[in-house]
């Protein structure tokens, strides 16, 4: 059985005391052993902070950060993977609409997934349409060469160690605009593709152990539904991961099904 996750990106949404705040916050009411792993991805600036209290509190939630540098050394300005290990990070957003369209390309996606596995993090590779690609048909098409380009070259044990997140861009709240995540029966019907492309480039048995996470406008109420999706295996939020009162409804939704999951599953 998939584990679920569910992954706060806190984008620049949150100064530093705000940031520390949240994950105090979090983690008091987080007690107890969980069956999800959830993993907060501060801002670059507020890693090590935050990083602190999560290893203080023996890190029931892992610590993720938003994006990496391929490389290390005369790079001013990024930040490298063997930096990111240092601090406690063990997941690492990779290829996110909002750098795809700062030029990010599936060639860097590819160099971060291989710094990344380099230095035992787990990449969350993410992909998706976006609104102009949905209307043309062209949904698929974008998936399978984020998908075919930005894992190329991967082997087997690589691709058994990353996470995949569809993440439409038409559906993405960029900012707290009024956007409608995809129905559970959509996002299930992209997920569902997303592992038949990974079955035909790897294997089935890769396919089905591959976590796939949805991202795009999830909150408390849409976040039920969207995890009872079969193929959907946790949740990535954005702009409802500013506030503890807006994000642990989706952490406790996660928590529910993964408990009726377990209890569903025979000796
Ligand atoms: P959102 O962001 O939850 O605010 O739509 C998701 C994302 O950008 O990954």
């Amino acid at each position: 059985m998939r584990r679920p996750l569910v992954i706060g990106a806190q984008k620049l949404f949150l100064p530093l005391p705000d940031a520390v705040g949240f994950a105090s916050q979090l983690l008091s009411t987080l007690s107890g052993p969980l069956s999800l792993d959830v993993v907060l991805c501060p801002s670059f600036v507020n890693l090590a902070h935050v990083a602190e209290i999560l290893r203080a509190s023996g890190s029931v939630v892992s610590l993720g950060a938003q994006n990496v540098h391929f490389s290390r050394g005369d790079y001013t300005g990024q930040v490298s993977s063997v930096e990111l290990k240092a601090l406690g990070v063990e997941y690492v957003l990779l290829g996110h609409s909002e750098l795809r369209s700062e030029g990010e390309t599936n060639g860097m996606v590819n160099h971060k997934i291989r710094a990344c596995l380099a230095d035992e993090l787990i990449p969350i590779v993410c992909v998706g349409d976006n609104q102009n690609q949905r209307e043309s048909g062209l949904s698929k098409a974008t998936i399978s060469r984020d998908l075919d380009d930005g894992l190329y070259g991967l082997n087997t044990a690589d691709i058994s160690s990353i996470v995949i997140a569809y993440e439409p861009v038409w559906a993405i709240r960029a900012g707290g605009e009024n956007t409608s995540a995809a129905t559970p029966e959509v996002a299930n019907e992209m997920h569902d593709f997303i592992r038949s492309r990974i079955a035909s480039h790897f294997s089935m048995t890769i396919a089905s152990s591959i976590r796939i996470v949805y991202g795009g406008s999830v909150d408390g109420v849409t976040a039920p539904y969207l995890l009872r999706q079969p193929s959907i295996d946790g949740l990535l939020v954005g702009t409802a991961s500013r506030s503890i009162r807006e994000f642990l409804p989706v952490v406790e939704a996660a928590q529910e099904v993964a408990l009726v999951d377990s209890s569903a599953v025979g000796p």
